[in-house]
């Protein structure tokens, strides 16, 4: 994969993904050191390019790297918009002229890292655009559920909440069903996406049945900034219909986990006690981030791995 750009899920074939994973596996080693550095990637430089908040992803991008030992530049804008794109290119193009190894993109515009990629010669991975695709979080959260359950094919997955407007969801749809699991969408009927069976999902208004029997719940934030548009008359409402705590995950095995990317809005989305303790498994999915984002900077702008250095 080295000097390829990572846009989306949806490009990526199986055995991509299961390389990705399996390196990441490999990675996690690094993390549980001591002094956690290898060389790796010495003299790389990774640009962080995010035009939208994030914690999270951000932050674990640039462990990632150092953890690499790459440069890693943080480029962070705190808004644009369509309008601007003739300058964010220009931005782009300034940035590529430094000879990055790779280039992060986060923008609230779907399509902005593939406009990006188009125009640079450093491979660009997407950290999120608009409600089109999330791949490193996809990526992150079927590591973590290969490491609970021991495989993915076979599983059923149901993602909870606002999967119309969810990068996320959209993401992990891709993954999982690629990878051989059932994937199951559930949320008021504002929030599913039209003709959502063509990505190979079903949809379920009750979250009872989307819930029946499967390995692996998956909530995702609702957007409080998205509040006055009707989405759903109010989050008492949602969080009594479609917030979990312990009493609905009974629908589900009892070996369920339950996920979540992240920021929770507590006692919304998921209770209190189910955001904090086990079946949740939010802070393993923050963790498995990290190793990762570094499995794909080794893959994407690497050479040698670790070990070989050592
Ligand atoms: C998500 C995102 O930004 O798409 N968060 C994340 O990257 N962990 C989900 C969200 O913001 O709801």
């Amino acid at each position: 994969m080295i000097g390829q750009d990572l846009l989306g899920i949806e490009s990526l074939d199986r055995e991509r993904i299961e390389l990705i994973l399996e390196t990441a596996e490999k990675m996690q080693e690094i993390g549980t050191r001591d002094v956690k550095k290898v060389p790796t990637l010495r003299g790389r430089t990774v640009v962080n390019l995010f035009f939208e908040p994030s914690t999270r992803t951000q932050t674990s991008f640039e462990i990632a790297g150092k953890r690499l030992a790459a440069d890693v530049v943080n480029f962070s804008v705190s808004s644009s918009s369509l309008s601007k794109a003739e300058s964010l290119l220009d931005t782009a193009k300034t940035l590529d002229a430094m000879d990055p190894d790779a280039v992060i993109v986060r923008h609230k515009v779907a399509g902005v890292p593939q406009r990006i990629a188009d125009v640079l010669d450093a491979p660009v991975i997407n950290a999120g655009d608009g409600a089109h695709e999330h791949p490193t979080q996809a990526l992150l959260d079927m590591l973590t559920v290969y490491q609970e359950k021991g495989r993915i094919e076979g599983l059923s997955v149901a993602i909870i909440g606002d999967i119309a407007h969810s990068r996320v969801a959209r993401s992990n749809i891709y993954g999982f069903t690629r990878l051989g699991a059932e994937v199951r969408v559930a949320g008021p009927p504002t929030m599913l996406p039209p003709q959502v069976d063509v990505l190979g999902v079903k949809a379920y208004t009750s979250l009872r049945e989307a819930l029946d029997g499967v390995d692996v719940v998956m909530a995702l934030r609702i957007q409080n900034e998205r509040l006055g548009g009707g989405i759903f008359p109010s989050v008492r409402e949602y969080s009594s219909t479609f917030g979990l705590d312990r009493a609905k995950l009974r629908f589900a095995r009892p070996d369920a986990i339950v996920m979540h990317p992240g920021p929770v809005n507590r006692g919304v989305e998921l209770s209190h006690d189910l955001a904090d303790h086990r079946p949740s498994v939010i802070l393993d999915q923050v963790r498995n981030g990290v190793a990762l984002r570094m499995a794909l900077l080794y893959l994407i702008a690497g050479r040698d791995f670790p070990q070989d250095q050592e």
